[in-house]
């Protein structure tokens, strides 16, 4: 048996860690070969790949990012490369070239997408979540989302000394793209004052008078604000990512277009950080490396029993698989009156809701 593996989107931390489950897991349990396709499906059109063992995965488990590289706006189907043609049979011609029997995707909701479609052209795949934003289908948590938190609880803990040092309104933006999962939980993990994200429109004034109310109380208030929330009522474009935006208003990031909003409406001095890729790189916490060594040893299962179109998943506390057509293209957000949002509530922390 031969199988590739590869890592699709952009990297996360954990990514090593099911990569050497994965690889291990083939060796050991089914003596199968394994390939890894360099920088995502990119390597598939530009054909590059290498072996990998025992040797070639020891020592990557706490390592972050991915030692396969990977590319996020590869997708063969409309390969940037041609101009934006269909190149699938092109990946395929160097899948069996390989002698490759089955592919492992490691990615998020764009590379189950792909995925998906390869699977239709009759190449067997199993798919492994991956993304910091914890936004993918029938899953209840991504490896890389617990590391996310542990930044962003880190930066708001910093924040809150330097912020209650000089009486500001501290805002630290996350990253997390439709979804509040990072905002919401890194601003409880980190105890934030208010939290802003996108399932949940807020008024300006809203966080103005919290602020207000704070401050007549000689408190600083820290804010948690997802890259993609938004005010009530619009005056922004709802976008994809702050990178892709073409709306001006957005070019420093909601959390910078806060700021110039609050400040004629608090009496403090407000400061924003941009937490950005800080949150993406670096060493996956224990909880992300067992993750990703459940979910990598679970894919390698699916391949040896020959369960093929499935992606692992988190359900409970349980690993279990669901049809990648389920998930393939699909966003997994904060529902409005999620038990964590109830929680956040019910301590006091502001939604921004007027
Ligand atoms: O999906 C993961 C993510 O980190 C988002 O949270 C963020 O909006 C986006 O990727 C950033 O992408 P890029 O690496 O292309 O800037």
């Amino acid at each position: 048996m031969h199988i590739g593996i590869l890592t699709g989107g952009g990297d996360c931390p954990g990514l090593n860690a099911v990569i050497r489950a994965v690889t291990l897991s083939l060796i050991n349990e089914c003596g199968a070969r394994v390939t890894g396709i360099e920088r995502g499906f990119l390597g598939l059109l530009t054909r590059a790949s290498r072996p990998l063992d025992a040797g070639t995965v020891a020592g990557i488990l706490a390592e972050g990012g991915t030692i396969l590289g990977t590319h996020n706006k590869c997708d063969p189907f409309h390969f940037f490369g041609s101009g934006g043609a269909d190149c699938s049979a092109e990946a395929i011609a160097y899948v069996n070239e390989l002698g490759l029997d089955a592919l492992v995707a490691i990615g998020g909701d764009g590379t189950m997408a792909i995925a998906h479609k390869f699977e239709a052209m009759g190449l067997p795949v199993v798919g492994v979540p991956k993304t910091i934003d914890n936004d993918l289908y029938c899953t209840e948590r991504t490896f890389g989302f617990d590391s996310a938190v542990a930044v962003v609880a880190e930066a708001l803990d910093r924040l809150a000394t330097t912020g209650r040092s000089h009486g500001r309104v501290m805002i630290a933006e996350t990253m997390g793209r439709y979804a509040g999962w990072i905002a919401l939980e890194g601003g409880m993990a980190g105890g934030a004052d208010v939290i802003l994200i996108p399932e949940i429109p807020f008024s300006v004034q809203a966080v103005a008078e919290r602020c207000r109310e704070r401050e007549s109380r000689g408190l600083p208030t820290i804010i948690s604000i997802a890259e993609g929330a938004m005010p009530e009522g619009g005056g922004m474009t709802v976008q994809r990512t702050i990178a892709d935006s073409p709306d001006p208003l957005r070019l420093g990031g909601v959390g910078n277009w806060l700021q110039q909003q609050l400040e004629p409406l608090v009496e403090c001095e407000v400061r924003t950080t941009l937490l950005g890729h800080i949150q993406r790189g670096g060493s996956p916490t224990p909880f992300d490396r067992v993750l990703a060594t459940r979910f990598g040893y679970h894919a390698a299962q699916l391949v040896e029993a020959g369960q093929y179109g499935r992606m692992v998943a988190l359900q409970g506390d349980a690993v279990v698989s669901v049809p990648i057509a389920e998930v393939a293209g699909k966003n997994r957000l904060v529902p409005r009156e999620h038990e964590m949002v109830r929680a956040a509530r019910g301590i006091g922390v502001a939604l921004g809701e007027a």
